[in-house]
């Protein structure tokens, strides 16, 4: 790791192949890896940087993974606790592609209601969860069967298996 001190910008080498997640909301860089299920054991050359100053966000982190490429899949949970995140693929060195994440409107199986009365969690007639986002700046998503929802901070345990605080 490297330390801020007074400079302006911190050095973190160009990757030469793999993902560049940028603008992450300052300190959750640890929570995109464990999203996509990175814990540093498997070889992968990953830098971690966090809470640098960020036009957009005041602070951001951003987590660099050579020779990792992310999938749908991933990009859309990934979008659940980065919002606004920018998912660059980088080969020889140059940004190939730049996706800008953006929460889904509707999200299908991967959250959990936290009614345990909530049709989605019988456990014998099995219906996939599925919740709608709700307007407003903080991410909040409602169950489409019982109404509950689930702030922020739910989603965010329920993706890494961490409290956030
Ligand atoms: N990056 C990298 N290795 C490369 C190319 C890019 O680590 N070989 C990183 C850059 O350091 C930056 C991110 O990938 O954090 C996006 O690169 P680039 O699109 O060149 O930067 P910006 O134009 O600043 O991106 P944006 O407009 O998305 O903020
Ligand atoms: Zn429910």
């Amino acid at each position: 790791m490297v330390s801020g001190g007074d400079e302006r910008h911190l050095v973190v080498s160009r990757i030469r192949r793999g993902t560049v997640i940028d603008h992450i909301p300052a300190g959750r860089a640890l929570s995109v890896l464990r999203i996509l299920g990175l814990t540093g054991r498997e070889g992968y050359r990953i830098a971690i940087v966090m809470n640098v100053e960020s036009r957009r966000l005041g602070r951001k982190d951003i987590v660099k993974i050579e020779d990792v490429f992310v999938d749908q899949e991933m990009a859309r949970r990934i979008a659940l606790i980065a919002p606004q995140a920018t998912l660059n693929v980088v080969e020889n060195y140059e940004v190939v592609e730049k996706r800008k994440l953006q929460p889904p409107e509707e999200i299908v199986g991967i959250l959990r209601c936290t009614n345990p009365t909530c049709i989605t969690r019988k456990p014998r007639e099995p219906i996939r969860s599925r919740f709608r986002r709700l307007p407003g700046g903080k991410l909040r998503y409602q169950c489409v069967y019982c109404g509950t929802i689930l702030e922020e901070e739910d989603i965010i345990t329920q993706l890494t298996g961490h409290d956030h605080h």
